[in-house]
């Protein structure tokens, strides 16, 4: 059921893959509640993903843009006020990636160039995309802005690696900048930590289903999937959360209070 929350709101997609991805769900739900917008991913994304299926399906014009590249990321911001004919609501960053999960690497040896690159496209990308957003004047009044987080920012899950601490400098990033962007504009920002979700990204951490599957036992309503993490995506747009700022808000069945529950105790 769709309540029009976000009727004549312009907004930019990040990270939309496939089918699975968390922007996917989202591009489809913001469209659902009236929502307009553009969406971007890495031009080698562009390749791989199904990007333009989603594209056509929800009337949106896709534009190439490494998430690390500034004059990628002006372009964007350029044509997507011109395509969208105004300022920007919303932008969704759901960008993540690193080299040194992918490519199985312990802890104790990384690659620091890789580690670099991890910082640079998963967390740093979101100060870029603000602050060009901020030169280009490219927000309207009460804009929400948003970046996708996992609990390893706060505790540790060893095979997280690398990604542990760039979601952390994720949502530092968030408080400063929503601090920034709120006294100049009213505009919000926050980070939603969600669940462990099946997605390319999330598949990518070694031993992700039994991490999936711890996950969803000490939530008391198990892990929260893609599709709700778009609802509360959708609200966090909406008109209905313009005082919320500056947040980590957590996104997990409860998982982040919960000490140990019963079906843990019964696996155990
Ligand atoms: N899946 C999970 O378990 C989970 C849990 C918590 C948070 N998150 C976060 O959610 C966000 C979305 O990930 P997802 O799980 O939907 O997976 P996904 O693999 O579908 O999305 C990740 C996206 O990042 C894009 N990307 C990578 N490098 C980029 C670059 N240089 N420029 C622009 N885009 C780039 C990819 O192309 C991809 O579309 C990520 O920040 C991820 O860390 C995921």
């Amino acid at each position: 059921m769709a309540y029009n929350l976000l009727q004549g709101k312009k907004g930019i997609v990040f990270g939309a893959l496939d089918e699975h991805s968390i922007a996917w769900k989202a591009a489809k739900k913001i469209k659902e509640e009236g929502g307009s917008f553009t969406l971007t991913n890495a031009p080698i994304a562009l390749r791989m993903g199904k990007i333009y299926e989603l594209a056509a399906s929800c009337q949106a014009t896709v534009i190439p843009a490494d998430a690390t590249a500034i004059a990628d990321l002006e372009q964007l911001f350029k044509e997507s006020v011109e395509i969208l004919g105004g300022k920007i609501d919303f932008i969704l960053h759901a960008v993540g990636m690193s080299p040194n999960v992918r490519k199985n690497r312990s802890y104790g040896d990384l690659n620091y160039d890789w580690f670099l690159k991890t910082l640079d496209i998963s967390a740093l990308s979101f100060h870029k995309v603000m602050q060009t957003a901020e030169k280009l004047n490219a927000m309207n009044e009460w804009g929400s802005i948003l970046g996708l987080s996992y609990i390893a920012a706060q505790r540790t899950f060893p095979d997280y690696s690398d990604m542990a601490q760039a979601k952390a400098m994720l949502e530092s990033i968030a408080r400063s900048y929503g601090y920034r962007l709120g006294k100049q504009n009213n505009v919000r920002v926050n980070t939603i930590s969600q669940s462990p979700t099946h997605t390319k990204a999330g598949n990518g951490v070694p031993g992700f289903d039994k991490f999936y599957e711890y996950a969803h036992k000490m939530s008391p309503l198990g892990n929260a999937s893609a599709a709700s993490c778009a609802d509360y995506i959708v609200l966090m747009f909406s008109d209905l959360s313009r005082m919320v700022t500056m947040q980590n808000l957590m996104h997990d069945g409860g998982f982040s209070s919960s000490g140990i529950t019963e079906d843990i105790i019964q696996m155990l």
